[in-house]
């Protein structure tokens, strides 16, 4: 089995709706509840963890969390609350290698089998973490603060990340166990396995499962879903 953490907290500045992201209506429905959906779908899930802005209330079936200031603060508060209740009898650490979904509510896009294909690949890896990622498609080229053009990336070893990504708990727990400070730096949680030299693999994941960060995504978004019906 495993639990799964579905990070609803932020601001959603970069969108500049007049509340949360994960609360604005995308294709009649509140952000948040289409991922929520593809989570429920998957036979796995025990149980899911929403961290949630202030004054927001957990959906039904699923145990609410405040969250934190960075993304990574909420992860941490989402995963201790993933404990409450489970009668665990070590200290409530859990079961240290009890799969862990991580997934944005920005990504209303995500599918079950997306999330089953990050699962199955924590198993066979043998890895820390697995995280859903697309192949790049642009030319990435890195420049200086002066616009002159360092030099182009061999793209064929790039990926743009994404979430759902899936840790072993024991990973994930020691990763968020470092300082606030460098938790605030973190975009990704996967960056703080990597930090501490344990061992993360991306599993190919579609572009369609793209954030919500701007206005033209929330449209892209709400296109794609009516596609969907
Ligand atoms: N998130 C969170 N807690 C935070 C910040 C972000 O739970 N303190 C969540 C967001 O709700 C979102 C995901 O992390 O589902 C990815 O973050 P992002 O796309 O940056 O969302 P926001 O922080 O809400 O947007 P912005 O940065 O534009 O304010
Ligand atoms: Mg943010």
């Amino acid at each position: 089995m495993a639990v799964a953490l579905l990070v609803a907290a932020g601001r959603g500045e970069r969108l500049g709706a007049t509340g949360p992201k994960a609360f604005v209506v995308l294709a009649g429905r509140p952000l948040l509840e289409w991922s929520l959906d593809a989570l429920r779908a998957v036979d796995a899930v025990r149980r899911i963890v929403v961290a949630l802005p202030e004054g927001y209330y957990a959906p039904p079936g699923c145990v609410g969390v405040r969250g934190g200031v960075e993304r990574s603060h909420s992860v941490r508060a989402a995963l201790a609350a993933s404990l409450e209740g489970d009668g665990d009898g070590e200290a409530g650490t859990g079961d240290p290698d009890e799969p862990v979904i991580v997934h944005d509510a920005a990504r209303p896009l995500v599918t079950p089998a997306q999330i089953e294909r990050a699962l199955a690949a924590l198993e066979e890896s043998g890895a820390d973490a697995v995280v859903a990622a697309a192949p790049v498609t642009d030319t990435i080229k890195r420049a200086r603060p002066s616009g002159e053009v360092e030099t182009t990336l061999d793209r064929r070893a790039l990926w743009a990340i994404q979430t759902p990504q899936v840790f072993r708990r024991s990973a994930l727990s020691a990763a968020l166990a470092q300082p606030d400070e460098l938790l605030a730096r973190a975009t990704d949680d996967a960056w703080l396995i990597e930090q501490a030299g344990g061992r993360v693999h991306v599993v190919e994941s579609p572009r369609e499962n793209l954030k919500v960060t701007t206005p033209v995504d929330l449209r892209l978004a709400a296109l794609l879903l009516e596609d969907r019906c």
